[in-house]
């Protein structure tokens, strides 16, 4: 049997310059991993693209395809986002569609697909009234949100650390999710 996919997206917080080591170690644990990043992450991630795109041996995604572009990806078993930004998780609760990594995920919620959504958010920025009414939302909609108790706690602003990010909880989770589907998801 093919071994499972895994979309791994992320967006423009710290922990997403560790994604080499995330990627390597859900490889490990028998994952074909794909990459897609939001424009900004893409810019910090400038320098280990190549590095991310041999890792996995697909192409590094961050902008959607064009309407004559076939699909570059097998399709996936499960969908992660992390880290997911303040703005990343809000413009998925909202359904904006504004780049490739929130396209998927508002394609993925719409269509029940697995997707588990961990945020990387200051304790400041997790009091924008806006982000508790996402996390709901999403939450709502059938998307695995690992936030607060047994998930991603936020620390005062100025005192998160990106290497206690939990990864180890998103790759849990997707490997739970991914028995639930037996049948990959089409591309496209
Ligand atoms: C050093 C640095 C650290 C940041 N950390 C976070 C963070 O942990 N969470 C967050 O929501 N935004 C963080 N931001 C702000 C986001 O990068 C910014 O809002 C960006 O527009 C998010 O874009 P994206 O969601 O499309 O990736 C940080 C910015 C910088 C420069």
């Amino acid at each position: 049997m093919a071994p499972p996919v895994l979309h791994l997206l992320a967006s423009a917080a710290p922990p997403v310059v560790d994604l080499v080591e995330i990627v390597r170690r859900a490889k490990s644990g028998g994952w074909t991993v794909c990459v897609g990043l939001t424009p900004t992450a893409a810019e910090w991630m400038e320098g280990q693209l190549s590095a991310l795109e041999e890792q996995t041996g697909h192409p590094v995604r961050s902008t959607p395809r064009r309407f004559d572009e076939r699909e570059v990806w097998p399709g996936a078993d499960v969908t992660v986002l992390a880290p997911a930004t303040l703005n990343t998780v809000n413009s998925s609760a909202l359904g904006l569609t504004t780049n490739f990594v929130t396209g998927r995920v508002v394609e993925a919620v719409g269509k029940r697909w697995p997707l588990v959504m961990m945020p990387c958010v200051n304790s400041a920025y997790a009091t924008h009234p806006q982000f508790a009414t996402s996390i709901e939302t999403l939450r709502n909609a059938g998307v695995h949100v690992l936030y607060g108790e047994g998930g991603f706690e936020p620390d005062p602003p100025g005192e998160g650390d990106r290497r206690t990010y939990p990864w180890a909880l998103a790759l849990d989770a997707a490997r739970s999710l991914a028995g639930w589907r037996r049948t990959p998801a089409p591309p496209g």
